[in-house]
């Protein structure tokens, strides 16, 4: 039997299709989760929600315990992660409220908990990461989009950025040449941390803005929350329709 989980990110606190059952706070050997697990129903189906910021939004994206969050959701006997992040678009053909199924990543993060390995007088064991994400449940992600009646741009490169500032100009166009599609600031160590623990993991990435650089001006906050309302709109509605089989 699968178990899946969703992890919200900005703009994703509350699930509001969530029909909740019971919270369980967790502990784990690597600290606290970033809000107790939330056991309920989405479209029908067991989920089990955790808010990657907090109930309150007020972890940033550099202070997530990444490590405890995904101890906690295999504790929890999870074996899908569905990790919703929203982005910034580097590629100007995945407008903002765009929803994207990223197929790669390129980690620019430091100084993150960002591995397993090396806390425990233990081999060392490095994991195979060619393919960052669970196909498997990129597919269910493309089935449930379809069934939703939704547009899912079927891949792209996610650039992980350590925040919480945006980027500059510059640092756009050197992402852009090393190939990303899109930026955010959630998705490492997450995606390796899930595959050190053996789940399925996958990514439904929600663009916020254009990238810095990408058009006139600054990066509005406004804006960002209004695409986002759009973006996470949909993703809520795609959850409804991914069901891991
Ligand atoms: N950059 C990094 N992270 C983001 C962005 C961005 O432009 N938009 C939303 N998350």
């Amino acid at each position: 039997m699968k178990t899946l989980a969703i992890i919200g990110g900005s703009g994703l606190t509350h699930l509001r299709n969530l029909t909740v059952r019971e919270r369980r706070v967790m502990r784990t050997p690597y600290g606290e989760p970033s809000a107790p697990m939330v056991y309920g129903l989405v479209g029908g189906h067991e989920v089990i929600f955790l808010p990657r910021h907090g109930h309150g939004h007020t972890i940033p994206p550099h202070s997530v315990n990444y490590q405890a969050n995904m101890w906690a959701l295999k504790e929890c006997g999870v074996s899908d992660v569905i990790a919703v992040n929203a982005v910034g678009a580097i590629n100007t053909a995945l407008a903002p409220g765009t929803l994207v199924l990223p197929d790669q990543i390129i980690d620019y993060t430091y100084g993150r908990a960002h591995t397993f390995f090396g806390s425990h007088p233990e081999p060392v064991t490095h994991i195979d990461f060619t393919h960052p994400y669970c196909e498997a449940l990129r597919e269910v992600l493309r089935d449930g989009a379809s069934r939703a009646g939704l547009a899912l741009a079927p891949r792209g490169t996610y650039a992980a950025t350590q925040g919480p500032r945006f980027e500059t100009a510059a640092e756009i166009r050197k992402l852009e040449r090393d190939g990303a599609d899109i930026v955010g600031m959630t998705g490492m160590p997450e995606a390796a941390l899930a595959r050190e623990l053996g789940l399925c993991y996958a990514s439904l990435s929600v663009v916020a803005n254009y990238a810095a650089g990408k058009v006139e001006g600054e990066i509005d906050l406004r804006t960002i929350e209004r695409h986002l309302e759009s973006g996470t709109t949909k993703a809520r509605m795609l959850l409804e329709h991914a069901i891991p089989r």
